[in-house]
């Protein structure tokens, strides 16, 4: 069914809707740097057993996406899952992650990206794209476009920015496409993992990019 944001975006809401919303977002971060590094911390090597079982995968997303849900936040689908997206509208506080202790990947994901939130945008509200993933396999045109660029309008509508935190480079070049700028290039993980995330002593750490529409 159509939603106010674009004819083929659908809204999720149910709780199986959330597990599969869940799914593609599993699947669509498997290779993802930052949140190897989140989810195996110290222990992020290419054979940790973890990585066998995909069903952890979801395990780890679904209590994560399904607080935001609750706390405010509009969880889209478009093409028959072919795409999802997490938007947090404005005033939305993104909840902290629910694990204890937090993972130390998270603890200075949180403390950067606030800085950089404080820097640039300071009490301004803002709409903020927190999760988007195509599912793999699937090619549909405007699958990831109808879940980004009617916020954009709406934002600019309001007269207010979009934010979001692009964790790779192609994500980042995605986005300023469709209209999003790059404020500052933020490292995580620096000495603990390599740029794909994996342990490495001394390694670079893993590049993300704080980025804004309409400021
Ligand atoms: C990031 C992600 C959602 C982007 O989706 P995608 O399927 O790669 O993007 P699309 O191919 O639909 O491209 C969207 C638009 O960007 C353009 N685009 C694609 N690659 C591009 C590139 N490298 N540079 C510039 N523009 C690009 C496309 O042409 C399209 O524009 P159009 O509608 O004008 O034709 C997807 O790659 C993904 O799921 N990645 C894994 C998870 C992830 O990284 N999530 C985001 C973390 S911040």
């Amino acid at each position: 069914m159509a939603t106010e944001y674009h004819p083929d975006a659908v809204a999720v809401k149910e709780e199986g809707d959330v597990v599969k919303f869940a799914e593609v977002i599993a699947a669509a971060f498997s290779n993802d740097a930052i949140n190897r590094f989140i989810f195996l911390g110290r222990e992020s090597r290419p054979d940790h057993p973890k990585l066998r079982d995909p069903g952890l995968r979801v395990q780890y997303w679904l209590p994560l996406i399904r607080s935001r849900l609750e706390g405010g936040g509009i969880l889209l689908h478009t093409y028959d899952w072919a795409g999802v997206a997490l938007w947090l509208p404005p005033g939305v506080k993104k909840p902290r992650l629910s694990i204890d202790p937090l993972p130390e990947g998270a603890v200075e994901y949180q403390a950067k990206f606030d800085q950089v939130k404080k820097k640039y945008l300071g009490d301004r509200h803002y709409w903020y794209l927190n999760l988007i993933g195509r599912a793999p396999g699937r090619s549909d045109k405007g699958a990831i476009r109808h879940l980004i660029e009617p916020f954009l309008k709406k934002a600019q509508e309001q007269g207010i920015p979009a934010f979001l935190e692009a964790t790779n480079a192609r994500a980042r070049d995605v986005y300023a496409h469709l209209g999003f700028k790059v404020l500052e290039e933020v490292r995580i993980g620096e000495g603990i993992v390599n740029a794909e995330g994996w342990v490495q002593p001394g390694g670079e750490g893993v590049a993300l990019w704080a980025m804004a529409a309409g400021l």
